[in-house]
Order: structure tokens, then C-alpha cells, then sequence
């Protein structure tokens, strides 16, 4: 068993990496600096108390140095997750994800680990993988102009395109600072611990849903914006016309994905994909979350566009299971009633109008 690091342990996934890690005999340490946005400043009682806990920043090379100390093997989470935010927000995001990144590695040439598993992201993609009416793959869409009556992306003559799941090949099309910083995050982990003898992994992450979910945060997943609106008796508010499709994979899969990606011989200098293998469409997701928290509040479709919002991207999981044996075990209708359940216990704060302010006020939801 091993002594393993999580970066960013105290959010959301990482506290849930931090009980599957504990449930499976290794011991954890946490380094989370606690941003207010996320956290409210404290500790998260979700944190399992047998996880041995430092606040500080991972920009800080004495704290990262000493969280390092006698560490086996590296989760790295630690980063600013707000797509839309990251346009505007771009010093932090850069500062926090890429700079963070470079400062655990350069401490890690000092003290190597054996292994360090980074949190990609789906976001690298941009739009995912399309098929054209003739049977081949467009792997490089994107949408030159979003609106009402014609939000799906078209090939280069205007005809239609058809949305498939998205294999690691696809080629990265960064359409956000924060895609960006995955990118790097995901790159540096590879490049980084090949050159120092250490095995480097990178998880790309599709939509991550479950309890502890930053509600109050207004720039994480569409589930927690829409869960934490209906909790406020509000509907929730539907870009585009609804029919975007997204791959939601519930958290206890995602932790389950680290656990072995720590541990698997065939793991290291590959990416995977880790989300459910299903997809659906934005209003369905919201319809049937409103259902399992019980409310009467449908969906209201705005025809509002997001800046830098892709159409379609769900994940093409068979590298994953082939190579890891990684197997999504939650069912969706399943999770989303536990995340009901879990949100009828919180207190969250509607923050989604202010976020909403602050993206419109940028010119970047139009
Ligand atoms: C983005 C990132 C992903 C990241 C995730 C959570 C991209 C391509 N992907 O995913 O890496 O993990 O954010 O930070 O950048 N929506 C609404 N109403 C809302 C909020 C969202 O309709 O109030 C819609 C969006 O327009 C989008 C879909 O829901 O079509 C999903 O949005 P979101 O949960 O923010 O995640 P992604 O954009 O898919």
C-alpha cells in the first residue's frame, strides 16, 4: 500500500478520491488551499478525518516540498474549474493550473514519486468527434456562428454532422484558458515524468455529478447550477434549445478511475477518457432532476448562447476498459436520486444570476 498525495483534495473529487484510496488500505494526504469560491474558506466535513490534512497553496514550492515528504504516488486535482470564468479570470487560471503544475513537478525532480495521476479535462477536445453524411469522421468542427435554428456545427458545404463518442485521438482543439491549462497540466505530467523515471497518467474527465458538488459555485457542472436553482424553487435555465449532449459520469466512477490508474501496470504515459459511456441532452438531464428532487419547476430553454460552449462531446470510454478494466458502474436515473437526496440536506446559495451578470457583462453570453 502506498502513502499517496491528492492536490485539491478537499473538493468535490478529490475528497471522493481520498475515501476510495482510504477504502482500498493507502494512506492519504490532502494539500487543498480552501478557496472561498469552493469552499467557504473550512475544511469540508466530507474530507475523511483519516486523511491527513495541509492548507496551503500548491503555488507555494515550500508547502508543495513538504506535502511531498515521504509521499509514494501523486493525485493532482489542485486547480481553478470554471470554464467560463477562466476567460475573464485569466491571470488566476493561468497561475493556478499551469504555474501550480510546474511547481509540484519542479519539487518532484527533487523528491520523484513513483506515479502521479492528473486530472485532465474534456474540455481539450472542444467540439467532440463528428461523422459527415459520406461516413467519415470530422475531428476538427467547430461552430462559426451559434444561433437559434442552427446551433448544430456543419461540415465546410453546410451539411449536416452527426455527433459520436470521442476517442483520445481526436486532435485538442483549446477553446478556453482553462482547456488550455488542462492541456498543459495533462502535457507536463507525461513529459515531465518521462524525463525523471516516474510514471506520468492523465485522466480526461467528461461531466462529473455527485454528492458534495460545489452548489454555491456557480461556475462548476450544470447538474449543482440546476440542482442548487430548484433547491431556490427556481427553474433552471437552459442554454441553446436543450439539445447539447453531454457524457455525466457519477463521481464514485471517477474515483474509482484514479484508484486504479494509481495502481495499474498498464497505466502510465497514456490518457484516458473516463466518463459513463451514455449521453444526453441538457433539457433531459434537467427534466429528470427536477423530478428526482420532486419539483414541478420544468427546464426553461432560453435560446441563449454561452461564450465558448461546444455543441456536443461525450466520451468514447473503450481505452479505459480495455486497458484498466474501467467499468462505470453507477446508473444515471440511480445517482441523480441520491444527488436529490443529497441536495435536499444542503443550503445553497443561488449565486448562477451573478455568474450570469459577470459573464454578460463581458459581452461572453449573448
Ligand atoms: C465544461 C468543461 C469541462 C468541465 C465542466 C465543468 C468544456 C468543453 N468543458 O463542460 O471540462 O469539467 O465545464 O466545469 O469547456 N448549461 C445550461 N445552463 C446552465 C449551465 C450550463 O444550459 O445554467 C449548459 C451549457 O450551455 C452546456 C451544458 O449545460 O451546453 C454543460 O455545461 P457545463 O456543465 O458548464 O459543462 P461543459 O461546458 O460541458
Amino acid at each position: 500500500m502506498s502513502i499517496v498525495l491528492i492536490t485539491g483534495g478537499a473538493g468535490f473529487i478529490g475528497s471522493h478520491v481520498a475515501s476510495a484510496l482510504l477504502a482500498r488500505g493507502h494512506e492519504v494526504r490532502v494539500l487543498d488551499s480552501l478557496i472561498e469560491q469552493v469552499h467557504g474558506g473550512s475544511r469540508p466535513a466530507r474530507l475523511a478525518p483519516e486523511a491527513d490534512f495541509i492548507a496551503g497553496d500548491i503555488r507555494d514550492a515550500d508547502t508543495v516540498a513538504r506535502a511531498l515528504r515521504g509521499v509514494d504516488k501523486v493525485v493532482h486535482l489542485a486547480a481553478e474549474v470554471g470554464v467560463g470564468q477562466s476567460m475573464y479570470a485569466i491571470e488566476r487560471y493561468v497561475s493556478v493550473n499551469e504555474l501550480g503544475t510546474a511547481v509540484l513537478f519542479q519539487q518532484l525532480i527533487e523528491r520523484p514519486v513513483q506515479r502521479v495521476v492528473t486530472a485532465s479535462s474534456m474540455s481539450i477536445y472542444g467540439e467532440g468527434l463528428y461523422r459527415r453524411s459520406d461516413g467519415g469522421l470530422a475531428e476538427s468542427v467547430e461552430r462559426i456562428e451559434a444561433r437559434p435554428g442552427a446551433w448544430d456545427p456543419r461540415d465546410a458545404d453546410g451539411a449536416a454532422l452527426v455527433p459520436v463518442a470521442t476517442p483520445e485521438w481526436k486532435r485538442p482543439a483549446l477553446a478556453s484558458v482553462y482547456a488550455l491549462g488542462k492541456y498543459a497540466q495533462e502535457r507536463l505530467t507525461l513529459t515531465v515524468c518521462g524525463a525523471y523515471g516516474m510514471e506520468g497518467v492523465a485522466l480526461r474527465l467528461f461531466n462529473v455529478y455527485g454528492p458534495g458538488q460545489a452548489l454555491s459555485n456557480p461556475y462548476t457542472g450544470v447538474l449543482a447550477i440546476f440542482a442548487s436553482r430548484l433547491l431556490n424553487r427556481r427553474p433552471p435555465l437552459v442554454f441553446e434549445d436543450g439539445a447539447q449532449r453531454r457524457d455525466f459520469v457519477h463521481v464514485s466512477d471517477v474515483a474509482e478511475a484514479f484508484a486504479v490508474a494509481l495502481e495499474h501496470e498498464k497505466a502510465p504515459g497514456q490518457v484516458f477518457n473516463i466518463g459513463s459511456g451514455e449521453h444526453r441532452t441538457i433539457s433531459e438531464v434537467g427534466t429528470l432532476l427536477a423530478q428526482a428532487m420532486g419539483s414541478p419547476l420544468m427546464p426553461e430553454i432560453t435560446g441563449k448562447t454561452r461564450s465558448g460552449d461546444i455543441r456536443h462531446c461525450f466520451a468514447d470510454i473503450s481505452r479505459a476498459e480495455r486497458e484498466l478494466g474501467f467499468r462505470p458502474r453507477q446508473d444515471f436515473a440511480a445517482g441523480l436520486a441520491e444527488l436529490a437526496e443529497w441536495v435536499a440536506r444542503q443550503e445553497a446559495v443561488d449565486r448562477a444570476d451573478e455568474a450570469r451578470r459577470e459573464l454578460e457583462a463581458r459581452g461572453l453570453v449573448a
